[in-house]
């Protein structure tokens, strides 16, 4: 078997950027393997849909560290090490983190975010996009760094913005985007580490 990358995701809720990844990942040529699952919120559905795929799924409870960031990030960085993961996927993962964990998985760690950055950082972005009367909207998938939704940019996709878009439609029409998008970008990443 050839090798491949060791792959983490985080995910805070529903986990389905999270499914488009381990869905990608079970073609045999795919070059990254997603061996491990971590929600900030134990009562994530995506956790379960990852132990039904035979991937480990670990909740690290973020209310459980308070105010202290360092341990919490200390704890998943600890996990990371633990399970030899190579490359981390932000997939709706809802925690922002400190720069010192950031800075050190620089490279590394990727996120989903879903506008055409640097247009809409931050949240609410269909709704703002709709409200501006933009043509366009999508999605980008770019590297971490320690500003949020900054980083440099792996793959953006777009989806027209049509005259009856409500935030619901348009989310959908970007979602679609977006499980096409991370999986070619994390393949894209893991292929040049390989
Ligand atoms: C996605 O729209 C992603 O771009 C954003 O949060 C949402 C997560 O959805 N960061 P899911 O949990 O992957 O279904």
């Amino acid at each position: 078997m050839t090798r491949r990358i060791r792959t983490a995701v985080f995910i805070s809720g529903r986990g389905s950027n999270m499914q488009s990844l381990v869905h990608a990942a079970k073609a045999k040529d795919y070059p990254a393997d997603i061996v491990l699952v971590i929600s900030n919120r134990p009562e994530a559905t995506g956790l379960e849909f990852a132990r039904a795929n035979g991937i480990t799924a670990i909740a690290v409870d973020h209310k459980l560290y308070g105010k202290d960031r360092a341990a919490f990030e200390g704890e998943l960085h600890k996990i990371l090490l633990e399970h030899k993961i190579e490359l981390v996927c932000l997939a709706g993962f809802m925690r922002l983190m400190t720069a010192d964990f950031v800075n050190r998985w620089a490279g590394r760690m990727l996120n989903i975010h879903p506008a055409l950055l640097p247009a809409y950082k931050g949240l609410h972005t269909h709704e703002r996009a709709l409200a501006d009367g933009v043509a366009q909207h999508g999605c980008t998938v770019h590297f971490v760094v320690p500003e949020m939704d900054e980083g440099p940019v792996i793959l953006q996709r777009a989806v027209p913005v049509l005259p009856d878009d409500t935030p619901e439609t348009l989310s959908a029409r970007v979602l679609e985007q977006e499980h096409i998008a991370y999986p070619a970008a994390l393949a894209q990443v893991a292929k040049s580490r390989l």
